[in-house]
């Protein structure tokens, strides 16, 4: 089994969408994959509106998650822990405790843009566009997840 965590700050806008969208494209009997928010803030909570409304209209259900805080264990559990943006791949590096851990954490935009350190900007405060422009960015990264691990 390979186990992938999808994590952003609140865990309900950006890595709800990634955490679909990977699952969309990976076979469930060899892969597990999650996600996680730096921030508990949002513990508990179904995806935002606007993230279930983008996956909806791409033909994935993303309603039945819930929103969960990343814990250390989570460093032990995944293999690959990917991240949105700066501040989140700060505050994740901030919480491993070994090298190991520490490179497990991943810019999602790295894979297929490497070098270029994109962040999947926060689109919690703006509108509808904002969902959009992450999807479409989410939608390209984990095509190119997908197919370095071989579905
Ligand atoms: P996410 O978006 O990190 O993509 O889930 C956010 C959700 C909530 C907040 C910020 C970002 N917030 O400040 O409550």
């Amino acid at each position: 089994m390979t186990n992938i965590l999808m994590i952003c700050l609140g865990n309900i806008c950006r890595s709800p969408l990634a955490e679909g969208l990977m699952r969309s494209k990976l076979n469930f009997t060899k892969f597990t994959i999650d996600s996680a928010g730096t921030s508990g803030s949002h513990k508990g909570q179904a995806p935002d509106k606007r993230s279930i409304e983008i996956a909806k209209s791409n033909g994935l259900d993303i309603s039945q998650q819930q929103s969960r805080k990343l814990v250390k264990e989570d460093f032990q559990k995944f293999d690959f822990l990917y991240v949105m943006d700066e501040s989140n791949y700060r505050d994740v590096l901030e919480m491993a405790t070994t090298e190991e851990e520490k490179n497990k954490v991943v810019k999602i935009l790295d894979e297929p843009f490497p070098g270029e350190h994109l962040d999947v900007p926060d689109p919690y405060y703006g509108g509808s566009k904002g969902f959009e422009n992450v999807y479409k960015m989410l939608d390209t990264a984990t095509d190119v997840i997908a197919k370095k691990l071989g579905n």
